[in-house]
């Protein structure tokens, strides 16, 4: 089974190329390294794996057959994507066209990682796949949030007017060893702060509501949605809901750290909750989270000391 996996040397592209190897599928890893990371990859040694490094917004092409392709190259923290902001609707919009034209050439079955951000700032809590979302296209999280959800009507498209076999993850908060220390994101950021000693930087009053699932659990969903016959958008997420001040606390008490939680403005279109309606994933895949999140941010935080040391 040859399987490409864009943005393979990002967090959650390194994951998933473990997994699939571990399958015993044959992977290509396309990556341009804007956000990812080779550090993610380098401990692979298997002879079916190759990574290829390439900007996936210009045309990829790759001799004989493909039976996957996993699209999940994009900036992802709102750091990244407000840093690289054309660069993230050009992967959303000029990427997934790429890639679905090479998933139509090959006759593969195409995957794209959407996200929770396609639902703005929510008007319903929990957020089922029907709700269509409240987001702001001008604001400084819609060059993310646009992108995300024009890859999601062109892959319908395809399926719809090419017939090519396509699967839609929206995926929600997930953390886990590989993530880039200062990409912004809550888990890195609470972590590293309280590694240092630093405040933890909490934004607004801290009762904005997160849910985060630990990676090993997010790679098995997507990879249960791709061998699937479920072809709408699926969310795939922990619904353990969390204030961000409840998490701050929770990681001043596993670091055993003694720096004080700070309070700062809200940034900008901040969603104030966000929690996975996950009744599909448990129903059409059989799929929910196992790890907890204190066996989750233990295993984060060994990860994050041995970066510091
Ligand atoms: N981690 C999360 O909590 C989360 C939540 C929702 C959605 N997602 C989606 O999952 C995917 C992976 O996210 P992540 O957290 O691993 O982020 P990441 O930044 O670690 O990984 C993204 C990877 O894509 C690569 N990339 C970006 N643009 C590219 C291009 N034009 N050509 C080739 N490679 C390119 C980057 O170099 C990086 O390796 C993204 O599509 C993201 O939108 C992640």
């Amino acid at each position: 089974m040859k399987t490409i996996v864009t943005g393979g040397a990002g967090f959650l592209g390194s994951h998933l190329c473990d997994l699939l190897l571990a399958r015993d599928h044959e992977v290509i890893c396309v990556d341009n390294l804007i956000t990812g990371n080779e550090r993610n990859i380098s401990h692979i040694g298997s002879d079916r794996f190759k990574f290829i490094k390439h900007d996936i917004s210009k045309p990829l092409y790759i001799k004989g057959k493909v039976d996957f392709i996993y699209h999940l190259a994009s900036p992802a923290s709102p750091i990244d994507y407000q840093e690289f902001p054309i660069q993230t609707l050009k992967v959303g919009a000029l990427g997934t066209h790429n890639m679905l034209g090479l998933a139509k050439e090959k006759n593969a079955r195409f995957f794209l990682a959407s996200t929770s951000e396609i639902y703005g700032d929510p008007l319903v809590n929990p957020q089922p796949e029907e709700y269509w979302g409240n987001v702001n296209p001008i604001g400084p999280r819609g060059v993310y949030d646009e992108a995300k959800r024009f890859a999601e009507a062109i892959t319908m498209a395809y399926n719809r007017y090419h017939r090519v076999d396509t699967r839609i993850i929206r995926i929600f908060n997930t953390y886990g060893p590989r993530m880039c220390p200062n990409d912004g994101r809550v888990v890195p950021n609470f972590i590293g702060q309280a590694l240092r000693g630093e405040d933890i930087t909490v934004y607004g009053d801290g009762s904005q509501t997160r849910s985060f699932c630990y990676v090993s659990d997010e790679v098995e969903g997507i990879y249960r949605l791709m061998m699937s016959d479920y072809t709408l958008p699926m969310n795939i997420g922990n619904p353990e809901e969390h204030t961000i001040l409840e998490f701050a606390k929770i990681i001043v008490r596993i670091t055993g750290t003694r720096s004080k939680i700070a309070f700062q403005n809200l940034p900008v279109d901040d969603p104030k909750q966000r929690r996975p309606d996950i009744t599909k994933a448990r129903n059409i895949l059989g799929w929910e989270p196992k790890v907890s999140l204190e066996h989750g941010l233990k295993e984060t935080i060994k990860y994050f000391k041995c970066m510091v040391e």
